[in-house]
Parts: C-alpha cells; structure tokens; sequence
C-alpha cells in the first residue's frame, strides 16, 4: 500500500494507511524486544539529510535503519557540506537520490519536501520542513496515544502552546480528526492554528474548539500535547520574548486538569513543562520519543517495500 509512496505531510494518509503503520511498527516493536535481529532491509541504503538542527528525529531514524537491516549515510548541519559552497537543496537531493534507496530529510522552507520528492526517485520522507508538515512525528504521536490508552479515538485532545508555526500539530490534527477525537486549540492570540488547516480540518468534519483558557481546556481533556514556542520562526526577536513563557505546565496546573490526563511533547521542551511534570505517571514524552524508533522502522520498511 505505501511501497514507493512519499512520506510528506498528515493530510496524505487515510485511516487504513495509518492502521497499517502502526500495526508495522507494533511488530517491529515486539521483534526488537524479543532481541531478533531483523534484516528485511539488508542491502538497502538510506540518506539522512538534515538542513537544520535535529536530535530525535534524525537519530532515530538512524537507528531505526540500522535496526531493520540498512546501511546510512547521513548529513548533519549543511555547514559541512557543498550547501556551504551555494550548492541549491535540489541538486543536493538529485545527486544522493543516485547513491540510496530512500530519503529522508528536514529542511527550513515550507514546501521543501515537496520539491524534492518531485525531483527524487527514490521515496522522500519528511521529518520537518519549516513551519509546515511533520508527518513521522505526528505517526509517532498517535501510536503513543494508542499505546497509553488503549485506543485512538473519541478523545478530547488538546494541542496546547504554538500552533502556527508547530509543525508537528499541522500534521497530527489531521490524524486525530481521522479517529474522530474532539480538538481543542489552545494558544495565545498571536499562536493560534492557521486558519487555512482549521476551515480544512472542519470541512472534513472535525469538532474543534478554540480558545486561551488553558485552564479550562485541560479541565475536560483527556490528552494533552504541549508544543514549544518555535523561537527560530520568529522575524521579530522581542515576539519571542514577549510570548515564550506564556503557559507553563506544571504541577499547580496539572492540578486543575482531568484526572488521569496523558501528557504529550514532541520533544524538545524549553520550559513549557516544569520537570517536575516528570514523574506524573501520565507524562509520556519519554515514552513517546521511544516509540518514533518503531514508527521510523515501519515507515522505511513499508516504503522501500521490505516489510
Ligand atoms: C519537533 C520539530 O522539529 O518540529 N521536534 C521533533 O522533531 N521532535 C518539535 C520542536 O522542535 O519543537
């Protein structure tokens, strides 16, 4: 169903895509910890590239390749690389998709990973592209969801924090509107979701409420996903200033929320969770960076048509 496919963004998938890679990384899931040495991608290359700071993403992709059975070539930080010398991301992209099997890269400019895939053979796979679609964090989110609860949907989710240039809640609310949980935007004024993803989200019949009572969200929410203020969107440096800190998680708000509410952060978080948070048993950002490992598994096997 997704051998070729690019990986782009979350309005690409239907519900029996998504129910397909879950269950793929679900599988992989219990062959790694059965300790199996898996090698349904033996033979195969991937390509990291990775034209802007990463962590998770680009690390567990790496090591979801390695542990399918791939070999990697990675680029970290284009300072290193002919990007230096002016080099355009397009021909960087035209030249590795000649030495690999599969693709997957992060890049500033919205659209990026589009572009690509319209040049690259070979599958492209989005793990962030400015402030526009993260499809693979979104997958992961979701597969978290399923694991901490139980099941998907019907769900009061509140995605919390910067929503217009968080890309990671571009892609994930698609996702939960497929599995019919109700959505609460939650932002400051100046963060709220673009208004072209809510107006789409709502004519594909998703319930979504906004609003900046954070208090009030967490009060009838089941999950809760924090994002950070994505500093490095900002033109204006003293926007920054005046937003980030604007809501905070901690203890005393947690107080005030569902009982039994999940945690969610795609990771990495500045102070938009006090570590106190930390031993909450319902805080699952650990938990959840653990599952990309699985999701990424599924994905570079179900593209490159191994799994
Ligand atoms: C996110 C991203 O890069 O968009 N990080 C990640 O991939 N886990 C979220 C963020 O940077 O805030």
């Amino acid at each position: 169903m997704l051998k070729g496919k690019d990986i782009l963004s979350g309005p690409q998938f239907n519900a029996q895509e998504l129910n397909l890679i879950m269950n793929t990384a679900a599988n992989y899931e219990k062959r790694v910890k059965a300790g199996e040495v898996i090698r349904d991608m033996e033979g195969m290359v991937v390509a990291t590239l990775f034209f802007e700071p990463s962590t998770r993403t680009r690390l567990s992709f790496e090591a979801a390749a390695n542990r399918v059975g791939a070999r990697v070539i990675s680029m970290a930080g284009a300072r290193a690389s002919s990007q230096a010398k002016g080099e355009t991301m397009l021909d960087t992209i035209k030249t590795v998709d000649g030495y690999v099997d599969v693709i997957v890269m992060r890049h500033p400019e919205k659209g990026s990973a589009q572009r690509a895939a319209e040049v690259a053979v070979h599958p492209v796979i989005n793990g962030g592209d400015g402030a526009g679609q993260h499809p693979t964090q979104a997958l992961l989110d979701i597969y978290t969801i399923r694991k901490e609860k139980g099941f998907l949907g019907g769900h009061t989710v509140t995605l919390l924090g910067d929503l217009k240039y968080g890309r990671t809640v571009h892609s994930l609310s698609y996702f939960l509107a497929l599995y019919q949980n109700k959505m609460i935007f939650a932002s400051p004024k100046a963060l709220k979701m673009p208004e072209e993803i809510t107006a789409d989200l709502r004519s594909r019949g998703a319930e979504i409420e906004e609003t900046e009572d954070v208090a009030a969200a967490l009060a009838k929410s089941d999950i809760v996903y924090v994002t950070r203020v994505q500093r490095e969107r900002f033109d204006d440096p003293a926007e920054y200033e005046r937003l980030k800190g604007s809501y905070i998680m901690n203890n005393e708000l947690l107080k005030k929320a569902k009982p039994g509410i999940t945690i969610l952060h795609p990771l990495p978080r500045v102070d938009e969770i006090a570590e106190e948070v930390d031993d909450y048993p319902g805080a699952a950002y650990f938990r959840q960076a653990h599952n990309g490992m699985y999701i990424r598994m599924a994905l570079l096997a179900l593209v490159t048509g191994r799994a």
